[in-house]
């Protein structure tokens, strides 16, 4: 018998109480024994709830229990839940989260706690929800030198813009639903600016090349000035409007790491990953392409991998697994000026296609795009550095005022 703790009873947390109950039998099957749910950490109080008798409001008993070999820490951030976890391993327990901010900002120090006191701090169901994700990576691809990986890695934003194209919903309607269906952080700030992509893009970049990105090094770009203009003329020109995060490494081993919106063409196969849905592309030196697709957030897709990695922290109790990374990796990430990439414009004009001008700009002529609302013009550019792209646009900017501008993923003809 395993007995393990739940720090935080909200979304998540709740949702590992009721899944782990729910399949018991499945996962007793599995690992040849039970695992018992003995308390969860919460100072709300949950009268009518299934699980009240558990509830208790005092760290310290999980934390002296002996009995509690692994701790669910579903809390979040990355204040009490950092204290809590840097004492629950220190304690010689186990530790398993969905926490992305915690394990993005702490990750590398945790790890090496975890590796001192000969225990396993897993985190499988911090990217991509419910979909394995960081184990495959790490095992069933380890054998590549990981080129690239890039995805849609927040369920929210995913789930705005894909009411927004498919239900013409504005923003603010668009979160609301998102919100209501527990998709949303507390702070939904993090979803919208794409800090909790971030993260999740740090995670990934941190596993596969086993240093530490410090999310502050990623330029980190939301969806709040993405408008329903821009995705109708997106849907137009056959693209479609996704976040993506995105690291790619150089021949010299520097890597390109950013999250941004993109405008991606609609038989890409990220083009299909709507609603809550997450989609990760891996391109490993002899896997190629590999892709990944799930519900990237809501309570119990997002407790299976947390279960998981339970299963796996009760399974790996004596010889811990060796697995994450060590040191900084802030100086392999390179200056966005020269990674080379196509973009997106809305501009206003007065003449409706100034083509000739905007050719001069740019010394070739650039795809048109239909649907612009009267007195404005979209186009798209070709593919250049970052840095000439901001050359560019200050000479644009100078004759036609520019609304909106999106970069456009096309690894086709992205070169680096
Ligand atoms: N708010 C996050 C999302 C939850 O929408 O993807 C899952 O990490």
């Amino acid at each position: 018998m395993a007995k393990i703790a739940i720090l935080g009873f909200g979304t998540v947390g709740s949702g590992v109480a009721e899944a782990i109950t729910k399949n018991a039998e499945i996962i007793q099957n599995k690992l040849s024994e039970k695992i018992e749910l003995k308390y969860i950490l919460d100072i709300r109080e949950f009268p009518n709830n299934p699980f009240s008798e558990k509830i208790i409001k005092d760290f310290s008993i999980i934390q002296n229990d002996p009995e509690i070999e692994v701790v669910v820490e579903t809390i979040g951030g990355a204040k009490i839940a950092y204290e809590f976890t840097k004492k629950a391993l220190l304690s010689g327990k186990h530790v398993v989260t969905s926490n992305k901010e915690l394990v993005a900002t702490h990750g590398e120090e945790l790890l090496r706690i975890a590796r001192e006191k000969n225990v396993n701090y897993f985190f499988e169901a911090s990217v991509g929800g419910t979909i394995p994700i960081l184990t495959p990576l790490e095992s069933c691809l380890g054998a590549n030198k990981i080129e690239e990986i890039y995805g849609i890695l927040n369920g929210t934003t995913n789930y705005i813009l894909t009411r927004m194209i498919k239900a013409n919903l504005s923003f603010e309607d668009a979160l609301k639903e998102a919100q209501a269906l527990g998709y949303a952080e507390q702070d939904p700030t993090a979803d919208i600016e794409g800090h909790d992509a971030c993260r999740k893009i740090c995670i990934l970049a941190d596993l596969a090349y086993g240093k530490n990105i410090s999310p502050e090094k990623v330029q980190t770009e939301g969806i709040s000035n993405i408008t329903l203009d821009d995705v109708t003329i997106a849907e137009a020109g056959r693209y479609v409007i996704k976040l993506l995060g995105r690291v790619k490494m150089r021949e010299d081993g520097k890597i390109f790491i950013l999250v941004a919106p993109h405008l991606i063409k609609n038989d890409h196969p990220l083009a299909v990953v709507n609603d809550v849905f997450n989609g990760i592309l891996v391109r490993g030196n002899i896997c190629e392409e590999v892709m990944f697709y799930g519900k990237g957030a809501g309570k119990l897709p997002t407790a299976s991998a947390v279960i998981a990695d339970v299963i796996d922290a009760v399974r790996h109790r004596e010889k811990r697994k060796d697995y994450g990374w060590s040191g900084s990796g802030d100086d392999m990430v390179a200056d966005l000026s020269e990674m080379v990439y196509s973009m997106y414009y809305r501009i206003s004009d007065r003449h409706s296609g100034d083509c000739k001008a905007i050719s001069e700009i740019y010394d070739h002529k650039c795809l048109s795009l239909e649907g612009a609302p009267d007195g404005e013009y979209a186009f798209v550019t070709k593919p250049m550095s970052g840095k000439e792209h901001e050359e560019k646009a200050a000479l644009l900017q100078k004759k036609f005022p520019i609304l909106s501008r999106i970069r456009v993923l096309d690894d086709q003809r992205e070169s680096v």
